[in-house]
């Protein structure tokens, strides 16, 4: 069944392999910026070819829109922002954090995830997993998870979804009138570890240095030797 949430089509669904390639079909037959989430997941997939576990209660949401493509490294970051935001709106007792560029962390455990990848033309998939109810054990991660619940947030994985899109909407609206000044001092004023000692790995290379900031890019800025080395991917570590 085709719905809508303020000006995205959507649909729910009770089982995909993955939201982020049900959507293509989705956005296929509605040719328009769309949103399709679904109770379970069977192949999940994360960054970096990692996959992501299905539990039931939790948010498995993709987002297909159209995004030009100097604007694709701003809308990774604003999207954390908004998942961040959309979290601290059901409690202001918990501390919500982005870890470059979109990771979701609540009191240092990873609460949800951000995935995007190519569609046709100039849309774009963003894929986002929260947990809601459950949180998955990562024994090989760097760090814990968490869910809504560990927090004592009893809520449900659409009313999440319900507030996840007003947010972005918000957020999206702001770039696109005023461009990413604001949106980089949020993000900012949100980072997990500025300030402090983190490690870099990128293309099997691995790099030890303070965490400075971001640049207007949305690249992350590190300080090594009295040089900056700027990050446009990578995977970050405490
Ligand atoms: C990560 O942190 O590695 C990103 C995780 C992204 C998970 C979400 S769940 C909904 C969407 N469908 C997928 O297969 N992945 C994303």
């Amino acid at each position: 069944m085709v719905q809508k949430i303020n000006d995205w089509y959507f649909t729910d669904l009770d089982q995909v392999a993955s939201t982020n390639d049900a959507i293509v079909n989705f956005l296929a037959q509605v040719k328009a910026p769309c949103i399709l989430s679904a109770k379970e997941q069977t192949a999940g997939r994360g960054r970096l070819g990692r996959s992501w576990q299905a539990l039931s209660g939790n948010l498995y949401v993709s987002f297909a829109f159209p995004i030009a493509p100097n604007d694709i490294s701003h809308f990774a970051l604003l999207s954390g922002l908004a998942v961040a935001q959309t979290l601290t709106s059901f409690t202001n007792d918990v501390t919500f954090q982005i870890k470059w560029p979109n990771d979701v962390l609540a009191e240092h455990k990873k609460i949800a995830g951000i995935l995007f990848e190519k569609a046709a033309d100039d849309y774009w998939i963003m894929g986002i997993g929260i947990n809601i109810t459950q949180a998955p054990l990562l024994n090989a991660a760097a760090y814990q998870a968490a869910s809504l619940k560990d927090f004592g947030i009893q809520t449900k994985r659409l009313e999440v979804l319900k507030r996840l899109v007003d947010h972005f909407d918000d957020l999206k609206k702001l770039y696109e009138n005023q461009g990413f000044a604001e949106i980089k001092k949020w993000w900012l004023d949100n980072a997990y570890n500025r300030g402090k000692k983190i490690t870099i790995k990128q293309n099997n290379k691995t790099f030890d240095g303070i965490f400075q900031a971001i640049d207007d890019d949305g690249c992350l800025l590190l300080e090594t030797d009295n040089k900056i080395m700027r990050f446009m991917a990578g995977d970050v570590f405490e």
